[in-house]
Parts: C-alpha cells; sequence; structure tokens
C-alpha cells in the first residue's frame, strides 16, 4: 500500500535505504561475514568470462556490477541489451557463466537468452526480486534483491538493490579467488544507506532542481564518465520514461563526437562527478557544453565538489558512488513528471513487467 505517499514511485524511492539495510543483514552469517552460496562463487571461479543479460533498468545495474566483478573478482565481464542478445549473439568464450538481472523476473527478452544458452549447455545466475519467477526458476542459481515489492513501473529500489546484491556477490568471489578488496563491504553498504537517507531527506531541493531546469525544456542531458556515465544512463531513462522529456544519458568525452550539435540556449545538462580520476575531465566537458549555452547542473561527490557545482552528495565510498549519486536522478524524475501533470506511477505506453517480446 501507499500509505501517506501520493505516489508508489516517492514510496519506494524512499524505501532504498531500508532495503539497503535488508540486504547486507540478509547476506551475512552469524559472524558478520557476507555470504553467498559457494555454488555461485565456484560457478563464477570456474568461469572465463561473465555475460550479464538485462533489459532498461536492470541492464543500467549491470553495466555497475561490470565494474564490481572486474575489480574486485578480476573475471572479464560483458553487458548486453537482452534483445539484441539474443538475435545477435556474441562469440562466447570458452566456459561462460550468465548473470540474468530482472526485477521481476518475468521479462521475455531475457527470458529468450535464457532458453537459448540453457540449449548450448551454460550455466545461469539470475539476479531478481521475486522468489520463483520464471528466470529464476529456470536459471541454475538465484540470488534474491530482497527490496519487496516493486509496484511504480519505474524502477527504483530495485536498480539499488541490484547494485548491493552485485557488489556483494564481487566482493564475496573476490574473496574465494583470493584477490585482496581495499574496502569493508559491510562497513561501507551500511554509510551508503546512511547517504541514501540524507538524500531522501532533501525532497524539497531535488524538487527545487527539478523546476529550475526541466519545467520548460524539450530535452536534456544527463553526462558522465566511468560509472558516472552509467549512472546518467539511468538518470536519463528516470526521466524520459515518466516525464516524457527527451532524454539521453552521455558519456562526457564522446559529446564533441556528434551530440554537442544538440545544447543550445538553456538546454539542461546534469553532470554527475564523483569518480576522482575523471573529476576534471567531466569538469571540461561541462566547461565545453556551458560555452554553447547549455545551462549545466553538478551533481558531485564531496572532496571532488567546485564552487559552482548546484549539489554535492554526502560522503559514500567511490565505488559504491551509484547508490547514492541515483537518488537525486530518480527525484528529480518524479518532480519533473508531477510538474508536468504526467501519471508517474503508470506512464503512457509502458507495462510494469514486458513479457512480450
Ligand atoms: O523486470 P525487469 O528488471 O526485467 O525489467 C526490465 C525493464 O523492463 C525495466 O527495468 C524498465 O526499464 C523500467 N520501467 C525502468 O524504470
Amino acid at each position: 500500500e501507499k500509505g501517506t505517499y501520493p505516489h508508489y514511485m516517492l514510496k519506494e524511492t524512499d524505501e532504498q535505504p531500508l532495503v539497503l539495510r535488508k540486504i547486507i543483514q540478509k547476506y551475512q552469517n552469524e559472524d558478520g561475514k557476507l555470504v553467498i552460496d559457494q555454488d555461485i562463487t565456484d560457478a563464477i571461479d570456474q568461469s572465463d568470462r561473465i555475460y550479464i543479460v538485462a533489459c532498461g533498468t536492470s541492464y543500467h545495474a549491470g553495466l555497475v556490477g561490470k565494474q564490481f566483478i572486474e575489480q574486485w573478482a578480476k573475471t572479464p565481464v560483458e553487458v548486453h541489451v537482452a534483445s539484441e542478445f539474443s538475435y545477435n549473439m556474441p562469440l562466447l568464450s570458452e566456459k561462460p557463466l550468465f548473470i540474468f538481472i530482472s526485477q521481476s523476473g518475468e521479462t521475455a527478452d531475457s527470458r529468450a537468452v535464457l532458453v537459448q544458452i540453457k540449449e548450448l549447455g551454460h550455466k545461469a545466475l539470475t539476479i531478481t526480486n521475486v522468489p520463483g519467477s520464471t528466470l529464476s526458476r529456470e536459471a541454475d542459481y538465484t540470488l534474491l534483491l530482497h527490496a519487496g515489492p516493486e509496484i511504480a513501473v519505474a524502477s527504483t529500489k530495485a536498480y539499488t538493490a541490484q547494485l548491493a546484491v552485485l557488489a556483494i556477490t564481487a566482493a564475496v568471489t573476490a574473496e574465494v579467488k583470493g584477490h585482496e578488496l581495499d574496502l569493508d563491504l559491510v562497513k561501507e553498504l551500511g554509510i551508503a544507506a546512511n547517504a541514501m537517507e540524507a538524500l531522501c531527506d532533501q525532497k524539497e531541493e531535488m524538487e527545487y532542481i527539478a523546476r529550475e531546469y526541466l519545467s520548460t525544456t524539450r530535452n536534456a542531458f544527463f553526462i558522465g564518465r566511468a560509472v558516472d556515465y552509467y549512472v546518467g544512463l539511468e538518470g536519463a531513462l528516470k526521466l524520459k520514461e515518466i516525464s516524457y522529456i527527451q532524454a539521453e544519458g552521455f558519456a562526457g568525452g564522446e559529446l564533441k563526437h556528434g551530440t554537442i550539435a544538440l545544447i543550445e540556449q538553456g538546454t539542461p545538462v546534469i553532470a554527475l562527478a564523483t569518480q576522482e580520476h575523471v573529476n576534471l575531465s567531466i569538469r571540461g566537458n561541462v566547461k565545453e557544453v556551458a560555452a554553447r549555452g547549455a545551462n549545466p547542473c553538478i551533481i558531485s561527490a564531496k572532496g571532488l565538489d567546485q564552487e559552482d557545482d548546484r549539489f554535492v552528495l554526502p560522503e559514500v565510498h567511490e565505488a559504491l558512488s551509484p547508490l547514492a549519486s541515483v537518488i537525486p536522478l530518480q527525484l528529480i524524475a518524479y518532480y519533473a513528471a508531477l510538474h508536468r501533470g504526467c501519471d508517474v506511477d503508470k506512464p503512457r505506453n509502458l507495462a510494469k513487467s514486458v513479457t512480450v517480446e
């Protein structure tokens, strides 16, 4: 039930810190150590390449998950959009392992790939919010998101739950493979949950940003580099699906190869700056668009922030920054849609789970 909330999307956005804390608890043993089924870590350990297959928001979570798995567990990862993979299968490695990410566990495009790769005799893990869903039943292994029912068409808490479960999977596998992590994941996830809570308490500010940047615009850009680019893709998807503003997530450095031609006087460009190694370069990209008249809105990590930044995120470990940085983007999309009088929970032309190919 929505309770006192005007929309499920707002309620589900607010639930994110709670869900994260629940995930930490569900994936801990009595000694407080993070654990996942040994069959799963063995399957990752024995594989020479992981193929993450998903759609929409779950695909965007997969892009961030690739970073965790490659950096911590040191297994190469490819991330694919399910509807492309099934008709244009890449050349597979010798020992592939498939990870399907799906909130509903019912997405037909993802299922089509699962059926194909099972026929080829490959193993699959499904990361889903719905126990007993089709993708869970048909895969060899399942990891649950424990996010509770997600009703709004726009996915929010499932995305951050997917990030958390992917991070835990990567960290536990890293340990099995003997790679040392440079962070205490339980502690850092706890800090991220607190940051999420602080962000959910700043709704007024997000409403203000939505009004300031998005109330009359036809289009908007979300730019970032590295993991910020992936979060930008998710921010753009949120905005377009519920507010119908044409939005594009873009890699900062790629703008000058064509897309910068779309920048006009006042075009909103929301830029994420949470990664130290690309902080200067994304700021260079912001200058490039500002010089062409764009209206930049920089959302930055504490410590990397500069004078004109519009919003500074509470402190989170750099690797886990998407858990925090996505929340302003979800809320900005929500308020932009609300200001335009859109049906936030049930946007036009969309269904919660897409069970046709
Ligand atoms: O249930 P799934 O995670 O498989 O759904 C995938 C997409 O259909 C879904 O994430 C969609 O993109 C959302 N409406 C985005 O908010």
